[in-house]
């Protein structure tokens, strides 16, 4: 397999490909991009003949920033006839390893939302097809990905259980929470489910936790913190809701977050002030190094050109002064479903 398929926010193709490209010649892995704008998805396809299930098998996919899900596939099957799409698509199948399940998806682009009732309806045959032909195995390490891209053509391949998104088109729906301010709440969610494995949640977003919002207002982060039972310090001078006020739980600070420190170290510091990228990220990295955080999730602004480079560098420089302090983190980017021109960043100081 040589073509590596991956899904991206729409618009964020070029970054997607620059990526891909620096990483999997990394491992030694060389080819060429297909890609159209606003497409949302990338093809990268490899010189060597088994290159994107080496990269899918190898490149930890957590490392990724802009890649929301991958799969390795085969060449993109044409002319599916709308009688019967299942028998060629299931002939392709039988050339790849056994597999756990099978994910439909559309990339995330009008001219996809528009395939998602075909891919339903898809869906039920095909894997009765594939049951049949003991394509499907419950203890199988891949998970089969079928793209349509129209009704005529798609792709489709193999994604290891254990190194791809968990959600199909690496997108997480989460509903508005009933009470939360702001439906910013929702990106933090999002960055807690994507950074932190689930049995982790009970030890690492404890009841009874301080925590400090920086960029906190109306509350839509607070908010989160607070359904989690910790002690908040919300840091802005604009004014939070009353509801997250009279939980008795948050104390609202009218100062600038830039300058502001607690009274005594936190487990949490989340930050979502729009500011120049290398201010926050500089933000962030104060805090670890003064001891002030156990854990952060804070947003970065992309710049409008170079976005995959700025990225990388900042990330780079938070790197290295926590190397040179000898600081033991773990320090992961992702630009999430719900993040539109930015990133999200995780932070964790051992
Ligand atoms: C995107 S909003 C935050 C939304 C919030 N996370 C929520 O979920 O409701 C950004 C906030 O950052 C605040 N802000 C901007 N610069 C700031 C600074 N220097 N110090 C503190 N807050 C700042 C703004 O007042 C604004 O309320």
């Amino acid at each position: 397999m040589n073509h590596l398929f991956l899904h991206c926010r729409p618009g964020f193709e070029k970054e997607c490909a620059a990526e891909i490209t620096e990483r999997a010649a990394e491992l030694g892995q060389y080819g060429y991009i297909k890609t159209q704008e606003s497409s949302a998805y990338v093809l990268f396809v490899t010189h060597e003949p088994e290159g994107a299930r080496h990269l899918v098998q190898n490149l930890p996919f957590h490392e990724l920033i802009f890649v929301r899900q991958w799969f390795a596939a085969a060449p993109i099957v044409t002319h599916l006839p709308p009688e019967d799409r299942v028998t060629p698509l299931l002939a392709v199948a039988e050339t790849f390893p056994a597999v756990r399940e099978l994910v439909v998806e559309t990339p995330d682009s009008n001219a996809g939302k528009e395939l998602s009732t075909l891919g339903r309806k898809l869906a039920s045959p095909f894997v009765r097809a594939l049951r049949q032909t003991g394509c499907v195995q419950a203890q199988a390490p891949w998970f089969l990905h079928l793209v349509l891209l129209s009704g005529q053509r798609a792709y489709i391949g193999i994604s290891p259980v254990n190194n791809r998104a968990p959600w199909p088109m690496g997108i997480l729906r989460l509903r508005q929470p009933k009470g939360a301010p702001s439906r910013a709440t929702l990106k933090l969610e999002e960055a807690w489910h994507y950074f932190i494995p689930a049995d982790e949640w009970d030890q690492r977003l404890a009841n009874g936790m301080h925590a400090v919002d920086l960029g906190a207002a109306p509350g839509g982060w607070t908010w989160q913190l607070v359904q989690r039972g910790m002690f908040v310090e919300a840091v802005d001078n604009g004014p939070m809701a009353q509801e997250l006020m009279d939980t008795g739980l948050v104390t609202h600070q009218r100062v600038d977050g830039f300058s502001y420190r607690p009274d005594k170290p936190v487990h949490w510091l989340v930050c979502d002030i729009a500011d120049i990228p290398a201010r926050v990220a500089s933000l962030i990295s104060d805090w670890a190094l003064e001891g002030y955080c156990r854990e952060a999730v804070f947003n970065l602004k992309l710049p409008m050109k170079q976005r995959y480079a700025q990225v990388k560098q900042l990330a780079e420089r938070m790197g290295e002064r926590f190397d040179a302090a000898g600081l033991d983190v773990e320090l992961r980017f992702k630009q999430l479903y719900h993040d539109r021109e930015e990133v999200t960043g995780h932070l964790r100081v051992f």
